[in-house]
């Protein structure tokens, strides 16, 4: 009986030290959502947590059933890898320490606090023999997947990401709190230095700007045209990409993609009519991509941090990728700033 308890527990420790270790740090509204995709992804156990507040503590405790440690220190010697869901503005602070510890770490967008802190953690992460990843989660968005197999080569993208008023997030700007997810995606889709950026936005609610416009230009002649609201009546998260014979519509929000294009001999299945052109009769095609109805962003880009641990590979949405979202935000703010007449 003795060595039926010893194997039985033998064999689970070897299960447990087999699973990734992961510490939570920040866990108010976003990070309870990371928790439960945490706890649905194989392979993973939630080795506790760390939150100064009390009271969000204790209400973790009693539903999660999970640790809290009380030092960041303590946690980051618990675990293999760190999930950070605090304010931006103690992103830094917790992502230095963790790197220097040798952990993995997944961190909310954006990046940091600001661009000496952005350099500092790229420099780190890159010198430290770890996986970084930066909570673009749009990216992982079902609509957004739907249509990663097309050639995408946009020329004008047309964004709108509007939102309710709420003061969580307002520690920092609509550009680091909402646009920021559009910038990521666009520096993604397109591959061309940033030539000129124009922006106005205006500070109507908090001390930042809660609305605002931007152009950015590249230099292959793509423009982008952006509008970020943080002080909208109702929300809205489209991108609009047109491209040679092609438009593509990304509705991130209701998780829509439509696409319309001159029709190819590939097209199967789709929605076609005639118009008459200068150039002769063209036939135009509708379609929409399947959108995956169960897409789940958090639990993806969870999940694709965690495979790229284990299969030793690059993250999705790298350290890199974060600090030139960042590094286009800062160029935004500056030029809002300098466009405010006193
Ligand atoms: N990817 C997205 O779409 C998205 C959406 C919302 C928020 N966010 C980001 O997630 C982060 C958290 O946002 P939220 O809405 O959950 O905020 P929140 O205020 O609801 O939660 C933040 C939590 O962090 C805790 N905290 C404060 N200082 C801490 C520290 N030093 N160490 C550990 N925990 C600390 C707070 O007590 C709180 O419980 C922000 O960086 C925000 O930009 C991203």
């Amino acid at each position: 009986m003795r060595l039926v308890s010893i194997m039985l527990a033998l064999y689970l420790w070897a299960n447990y030290i087999a699973m990734l270790r992961v510490g939570v740090l920040g866990v108010g509204h976003l990070g309870k959502f990371h928790l439960n995709n945490w706890k649905e992804i194989e392979g993973v156990v939630i080795a506790g947590f760390y939150d100064p507040n009390d009271q969000i503590a204790q209400e973790v405790v009693d539903k999660y059933q999970i640790k809290r440690f009380t030092s960041v220190d303590a946690l980051l010697d618990a675990c293999d890898a760190v999930d950070i869901i605090a304010p931006t503005i103690a992103h830094f602070e917790l992502c230095k320490p963790a790197i220097t510890k040798g952990k993995h770490v997944f961190v909310e967008k954006p990046l940091a606090n600001s661009m000496d802190e952005a350099r500092e953690l790229v420099k780190l992460a890159k010198e430290a023999n770890i996986k970084f990843q930066v909570g673009h989660v749009e990216r992982f968005n079902p609509a957004f997947l739907a249509i990663k197999n097309m050639k995408l080569e946009p020329m004008f993208i047309e964004v709108h990401r509007l939102a309710q008023f709420n003061p969580r997030g307002t520690d920092v700007s609509v550009i680091l709190d909402l646009m920021i997810h559009d910038i990521d995606i666009i520096l993604n889709l397109v591959k061309s230095n940033v030539k000129n950026i124009s922006a106005n936005g205006v500070a109507v609610m908090s001390d930042t700007p809660d609305i605002a416009n931007v152009r950015i230009e590249f230099d292959n002649s793509c423009v982008a045209n952006l509008t970020s609201s943080r002080i909208s009546m109702k929300k809205m998260r489209k991108m609009r990409l047109f491209q040679k014979d092609a438009y593509i519509g990304i509705d991130f929000l209701e998780k829509k993609t439509e696409i319309i294009k001159l029709s190819s001999p590939e097209d199967k299945n789709v929605f076609t009519f005639d118009i008459e052109t200068n150039h002769g009769k063209k036939t135009i095609a509708i379609s929409n991509p399947a959108v995956a109805a169960d897409g789940n962003a958090i639990k993806l880009e969870l999940e694709a941090f965690k495979t790229s641990i284990i299969n030793n590979t690059e993250t999705a949405v790298t350290v890199m990728d974060g600090f030139r979202a960042m590094d286009v935000a800062h160029q935004i703010l500056e030029k809002i700033a300098s466009a405010i007449v006193h």
